[in-house]
């Protein structure tokens, strides 16, 4: 009996779960509170990258879609900049914990848009609502100053001020943390938001969206504006150039984020961008080689390598040079499981989608003709599904490969060998991008020297892993403009007012 009810309870919960994860699956964009569909009525499909099945269809929006969400977020930035700080602080804890309580669902659906391995969709949901959490605890923080005037009768005060509307534009390959780092910033600063996701993976922007309606957000604060590939140039022009935004915010490939860059000079918009990189990953002859492939797998093979701090480029000095190969290699194969990425057992899910397969392929050939050694991988992984590519290890790197100037963006690794630091940092910083950096090394003299000559935004020392809400994120060079997450990113979306309060 006791038996009986308790498999009546979890097939209960089990249809509780699903009937909870098709009501986040979305498929009107989210335009002042509403679920709207785009004026033409078109549509576009949501591909599953694991086995091309549909997952949905979202409305395919075009400019004049995309004025109403810049009009409704213009209206309510009204009101929203004017809520005291503890009331959006409330707000945003409230959006942290309808979207804690619906993890699995939102990680069951960045799987199934981004082919991302579930257990690496939920750390990046737990990831993606950190945001969310520290912005509603930063917006508190948001100090102005009192400066010490040269005139007895005058008082010089400084206050921030939200910046206004902001274009949140983001990428496929975190679909929840890219919006949250900057969603939440910018609500805690007081800004309201017009997102466009990523064509690839626009449902869990339309979840998140829902999520908000449940948290009780006023309408016109978060708006979601999803539009194909076709529409994109455009709709992504309008958001720049319109007067009623007042910033934008853009994660995603440095081509795209220079003209969206152009786009906002006519307007002279605030700007944040973060963009490409070309990580080096060092690992000198002192370095514990155990810890360095260890930060080398998490570093390397985090979403398929499809990451924008993912390392790049390993050089490796020449003494710990084969013993460094030929460990990677080993964990390579060994640790890493190609497969359906809802089943826990698999950790390298495919790539995003045809072109971005074609790429990591053509970079790999390339690599190959010009006599790069292959030490394992380098095909396609069909037999597993269309868009899966073996882990590739490459050794033999010389300068006119493409793998040697170019972001990869997939599960490939070049390991290059140098002879000395200078040498290292010569190879590392010679490149227009210069996002994260990572180097590995035991030696407490070079820590300090290399991670002072490293030119980068982001440098981790003896450590793979390096995102985390609390510290700021950005590049130099290329590689972007601004620093999101930490107490830093709320800087981008308010702006300094100076007060001369006189004749006192
Ligand atoms: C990115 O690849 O754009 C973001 C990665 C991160 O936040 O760690």
């Amino acid at each position: 009996m006791l038996c009986h009810l308790t498999a009546r309870r979890v097939f209960i919960f089990k249809q509780f779960m699903a009937a909870r994860y098709l009501s986040l699956v979305q498929e009107k964009a989210f335009v002042n509170g509403v679920w709207t569909e785009a004026k033409s009525g078109t549509t576009f499909d949501v591909v599953n990258p694991y086995n091309q099945s549909v997952v949905a269809k979202v409305p395919d929006m075009s400019t004049g879609d995309a004025e109403k969400a810049i009009n409704s977020a213009y209206e309510a930035f009204r009101t929203w900049q004017n809520v005291p700080a503890k009331e959006r602080s409330s707000l945003l804890r409230k959006w942290y914990q309808v979207v804690d309580s619906n993890k699995e669902e939102l990680a069951k659906i960045i799987t199934a848009e981004s082919g991302k391995p579930l257990k690496e969709a939920l750390n990046e949901v737990l990831y993606g609502n950190s945001f969310i959490e520290w912005f509603s605890e930063e917006a508190r923080r948001i100090h102005g100053e009192i400066i010490e005037s040269p005139v007895g009768t005058r008082e010089i005060m400084v206050v921030k001020q939200p910046i206004g509307v902001v274009g949140l534009i983001t990428p496929w390959n975190f679909p929840i943390a890219m919006i949250t780092r900057k969603a939440g910033a910018a609500l805690a600063a007081g800004c309201t938001c017009v997102v466009k996701p990523a064509e690839d993976t626009p449902l869990t922007a339309l979840a998140l969206a829902k999520l908000t309606e449940e948290a009780g957000f006023p309408k016109g604060l978060f708006n979601v504006v999803t539009c194909s590939r076709d529409n994109a140039p455009a709709v992504g022009k309008l958001i720049c150039e319109s007067p009623k935004v007042a910033g934008i915010s853009f994660t995603g490939s440095t081509n795209v984020g220079k003209l969206l860059y152009k786009q906002c000079a006519q307007g002279v918009k605030r700007i944040g961008l973060e963009l490409g990189g070309n990580a080096p990953f060092i690992v000198f002859d002192s370095a514990d080689i155990q810890k360095a492939v260890g930060g080398a797998m998490a570093s390397k093979f985090r979403n398929c390598g499809q990451t924008c701090v993912s390392a790049n480029r390993f050089l490796v000095q020449e003494n710990v040079f084969d013993q460094f190969v030929s460990m990677l290699k080993q964990e390579m194969v060994q640790q890493l499981r190609l497969g359906d990425t809802t089943k826990p057992e698999n950790n390298l899910g495919p790539l995003i989608n045809q072109p971005q397969l074609e790429k990591v392929e053509s970079i790999v050939k390339d690599a190959l003709q010009k006599g790069a050694n292959l030490h394992v991988g380098g095909n396609r992984a069909s037999s597993v599904g269309p868009l899966f590519y073996e882990p590739t290890l490459l050794t033999g790197i010389t300068p006119d490969m493409r793998c040697y100037n170019e972001e990869i963006f997939g599960p490939v690794v070049t390991v290059i060998k140098f002879k000395s630091e200078e040498e290292a940092l010569d190879i590392a910083n010679n490149t227009h991008s210069g996002l994260a950096g990572y180097f590995y090394s035991s030696n407490m003299a070079q820590v300090r020297r290399v991670a002072k000559q490293l030119c980068v935004g982001m440098v981790g020392i003896n450590e793979g892993i390096i995102s985390t809400a609390e510290a700021p994120f950005g590049g130099v060079k290329e590689s972007g403009i601004g620093r999101e997450g930490s107490h830093h990113g709320i800087d981008e979306y308010t702006f300094i007012k100076y007060l001369c309060v006189g004749n006192l």
